[in-house]
C-alpha cells in the first residue's frame, strides 16, 4: 500500500468531475486553497466576494493550470439580490451549480463594549446573513430544478462554546450551525445535504492580521494552545472539504466536524492544565497525593 502523503489530495483524481462549486470568499486564504483542491479533483469553481481584484488574481493563477474552470464574480453576500445574480451568472456560465461552500467571513478581536452597533452588524451580516442569503438562493434554485446539491459551511469551534472578544463572530457562526442542522432535516426530502467544518487555527493573512496581531501573537503559541503542538495545514482542511462535498459523504448531513488538533478540548477539560507539569515532577506529586489518601 502507498504511504499516505498529507501534502496531496487524498481522493482519487476525477472524484469531483462534473461538480460545479460556488465558494464564497474563494479569492483568499482557506477559500482559495479549497478552490485549488476542488479543481485538482475535476470540479469547476465560481469564486465570489467583494474585491474583484483579488478574485481576478486568484482566477488568473488557477485558470493557468485549469483553463476555463474558474469564474470570478464580484458579490457582497450581505445583499440577497447580488447573491441571486451570482447564482444566475454561475449557472449561465457552467450550466449548473451543485455545491455551495459558505466560506466568506468577517471578524476582528475587540472587547465587546468598545464595538459600535454598526461594527456588530457588520460581522453578523457577513457571517450569518451572508450564509443564509447564499443558502436560501441556492436552495431555491436546487429545489426548483430537482438538483440534489450540498452545502458546506466553514464555522469555528466556538459555535458550541462561544468566545470572548469575538462575540459578533461567535453569534454569527452559532447561527450558521443552527442553519446547517435545521435545513439538513428540512431539505433532506429534496436530497440536499448540509454540513460544516469547524477549523482550529490555520494560518491565513485575513485571520492573522485581524485576530493575532504581532503585539499579542506570543500569547497564542501552538505549543501551548494546541495539544498536537502546531497549526493546521491547509491541505488537511481541503482534504476534509473535498470528502464532505463528494458523493463519498452521501450519508452525512447536519454534521459539524472539528479539525483543530485538540485545541477546544484542551480549553474545556478541568485538569488539562496538568499538561504543563513536567514529567520529572510526577514522582513528587504522586507521593504527595498518596500521602493525602491516608490522612
Ligand atoms: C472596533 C471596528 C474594527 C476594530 C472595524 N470596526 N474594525 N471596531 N475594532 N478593529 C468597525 C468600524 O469602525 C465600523 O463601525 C464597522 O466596524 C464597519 O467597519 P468597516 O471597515 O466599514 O467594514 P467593512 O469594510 O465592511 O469590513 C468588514 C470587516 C473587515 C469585518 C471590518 O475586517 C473585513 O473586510 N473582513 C473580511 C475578512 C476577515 O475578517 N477575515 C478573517 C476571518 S477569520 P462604525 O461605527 O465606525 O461605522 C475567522 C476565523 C476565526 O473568522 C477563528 C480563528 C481561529
Ligand atoms: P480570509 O482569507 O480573510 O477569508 C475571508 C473571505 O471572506 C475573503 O475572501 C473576503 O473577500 C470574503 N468576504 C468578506 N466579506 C464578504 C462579503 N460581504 N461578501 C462576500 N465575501 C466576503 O480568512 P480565512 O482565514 O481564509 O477564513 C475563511 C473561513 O474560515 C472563514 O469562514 C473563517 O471564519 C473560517 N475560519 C478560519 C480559521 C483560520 O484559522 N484561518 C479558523 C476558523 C474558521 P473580500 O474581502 O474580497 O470580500
Amino acid at each position: 500500500m502507498e504511504k499516505s502523503d498529507s501534502k496531496n489530495n487524498m481522493l482519487r483524481e476525477g472524484s469531483l468531475d462534473d461538480q460545479v462549486v460556488l465558494v464564497t470568499g474563494g479569492g483568499t486564504g482557506l477559500g482559495k486553497s479549497m478552490t485549488a483542491s476542488f479543481l485538482e479533483l475535476g470540479a469547476s469553481v465560481i469564486i465570489a466576494s467583494r474585491k474583484l481584484e483579488n478574485l481576478q488574481k486568484t482566477a488568473d493563477e488557477l485558470n493557468e493550470q485549469f483553463p476555463g474552470k474558474v469564474l470570478p464574480l464580484q458579490c457582497d453576500i450581505r445583499d440577497y439580490d447580488q447573491v441571486e445574480e451570482t447564482v444566475a451568472k454561475g449557472v449561465e456560465y457552467f450550466g449548473k451549480i451543485n455545491v455551495l461552500v459558505n466560506n466568506a467571513a468577517g471578524n476582528f478581536i475587540s472587547p465587546t463594549e468598545r464595538l459600535s452597533h454598526r461594527a456588530f452588524d457588520t460581522v453578523v451580516d457577513i457571517v450569518l446573513k451572508g450564509s443564509y442569503n447564499s443558502t436560501l438562493a441556492i436552495g431555491k434554485y436546487w429545489i426548483e430544478n430537482g438538483i440534489k446539491g450540498n452545502v458546506l459551511s466553514i464555522t469555528t469551534t466556538y459555535t458550541f462554546t462561544g468566545s470572548a472578544y469575538v462575540v459578533p463572530s461567535a453569534c454569527g457562526k452559532a447561527g450558521v450551525l443552527a442553519l446547517t442542522q435545521s435545513l439538513a432535516v428540512e431539505w433532506a426530502q429534496y436530497g440536499i445535504r448540509l454540513n460544516a467544518i469547524a477549523p482550529g487555527p490555520f494560518p491565513t493573512k485575513g485571520a492573522w492580521t485581524r485576530l493575532f496581531p504581532n503585539e499579542i501573537s506570543s500569547l497564542f503559541s501552538p505549543d501551548k494552545k494546541v495539544p498536537l503542538g502546531r497549526f493546521g495545514e491547509h491541505r488537511e482542511l481541503t482534504n476534509l472539504a473535498c470528502y464532505m462535498i463528494s458523493d463519498y459523504a452521501a450519508f452525512m448531513t447536519g454534521e459539524q466536524i472539528v479539525l483543530d488538533g485538540g485545541e477546544w478540548l484542551q480549553g474545556a477539560g478541568q485538569f488539562n492544565f496538568l499538561r504543563q507539569v513536567p514529567s520529572e515532577m510526577w514522582d513528587e506529586l504522586e507521593k504527595t497525593v498518596r500521602k493525602g489518601k491516608s490522612e
